[in-house]
């Protein structure tokens, strides 16, 4: 039986985790999958209930499990509190030693209207960012705060970085073959490192080709020539900051899903949103990237591809048919569970021609 711990979190986790358990209770049977998802409190909630954000007893949990299902973590009422959700997924991608983080965006041509950006910029973007999840400023050793001074530690050595790039290049192999490492090496000393050992590992690539670019230039030219770019890699920082960004060439943050990796432990999904507490609880929340992350556990922790791609082809589908959520159409929207239902609906028409 296939352990799924599911962590709904807060403000819209439970909304979007919802459709997504939904989704697969609805098709899993179809494909003869079984599984047992393994709820539990984690983040606010948690700390809401046991005072700290990851418990023991879900580290205990996750030893058995074959993958984790995230929605979303983080609320302003613990915007000035001791303890923070922030902490607990740190902490979880930490333990799980999840260094790879990838994030896929794709712009189908048909769905090319959504995007705030022109048509014909926009067109054809098809990119994945590797971002490193478990090092860097998120983790620098020192840090300190006080009310008059403050400060963070960036900090790489050369295994952590050798092992991410690495990850991208065997990625961008088995794609369009351009992996760009981004970094900040006109003034940060760990970026410096990170563009020599880039360098160092394409040297075992030679059908990849490698370029590189500084962090600013990056911001520009997702928006400005988002369709020349492959596979992106970069640090903790600057791939939170970047895959932001590149969430919106689709349309909207709710539609980027995201999957970690560590060497041989299981594996996350989470969407690359946060959870929106200004929306919560009013049914109104896109629950795209969490169905995408789950679609993308299906695939990467389950090998179950025909699955997986059912879900995301239908997801397409009924976005062209013009099936939105508020943040895609604020003039002509579904609520989550009645666009849920639309999808499953359609994974149900078309489902035959994916399960032979
Ligand atoms: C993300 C989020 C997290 C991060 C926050 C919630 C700690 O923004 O997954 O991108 O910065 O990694
Ligand atoms: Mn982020």
């Amino acid at each position: 039986m296939n352990k799924i711990i599911c962590l709904k979190g807060d403000g819209i986790g439970p909304e979007i985790m919802d459709s997504a358990i939904k989704v697969l209770e609805e098709i899993s049977e179809d494909f003869n999958f079984q599984y047992e998802m393994i709820y539990e409190d984690f983040g606010g909630v948690s700390i809401d209930k046991y005072g700290v954000p990851f418990t023991d007893d879900l580290k205990e949990k996750l030893k058995d499990a074959d993958a984790v299902l995230l929605g979303s973590i983080g609320s302003p009422k613990y915007d000035s509190a001791p303890i923070r959700p922030e902490q607990g997924l740190l902490a979880l991608r930490k333990y799980l030693n999840l260094y790879a983080n990838i994030r896929p965006l794709k712009v189908s041509d048909s769905l090319v209207h959504l995007s705030p950006l022109k048509a014909e910029i926009v067109k054809g973007s098809d990119l994945v960012i590797v971002r490193e999840l478990s090092s860097g400023i998120y983790f620098g050793e020192p840090r300190y705060y006080s009310d008059i001074e403050a400060y963070d530690t960036m900090r790489y050595n050369k295994e952590e970085i050798t092992r991410i790039v690495d990850y991208a290049f065997k990625i961008a192999k088995l794609r369009k073959g351009k992996v760009v490492s981004v970094d900040k090496a006109n003034v940060l000393s760990s970026s410096k490192l990170f563009r020599k050992i880039a360098n160092d590992v394409s040297k075992n690539y030679p059908d990849v080709t490698l370029e590189h670019r500084y962090v600013d230039a990056m911001a520009m030219e997702l928006i400005t020539k988002p369709s020349t770019f492959d596979v992106i890699v970069t640090s903790n920082l600057f791939g939170d900051i970047l895959s932001d960004e590149a969430s919106v060439l689709g349309g909207s943050l709710g539609l980027l899903a995201s999957a970690s990796f560590s060497v041989d432990g299981i594996s996350l999904y989470e969407p690359a949103h946060g959870s929106a507490p200004d929306i919560a609880n009013q049914n109104i929340a896109n629950p795209i990237a969490m169905i995408r992350s789950m679609a993308m556990m299906l695939r990467y922790s389950f090998n179950e591809n025909k699955m997986s791609d059912l879900i995301d082809d239908s997801i397409d589908i009924i976005l062209n048919e013009g099936c939105y959520t508020k943040d895609l159409n604020s003039e002509n929207y579904l609520s989550t569970t009645d666009w849920t239902d639309k999808l499953i609906e359609k994974i149900k028409e078309i489902k035959n021609e994916y399960t032979i």
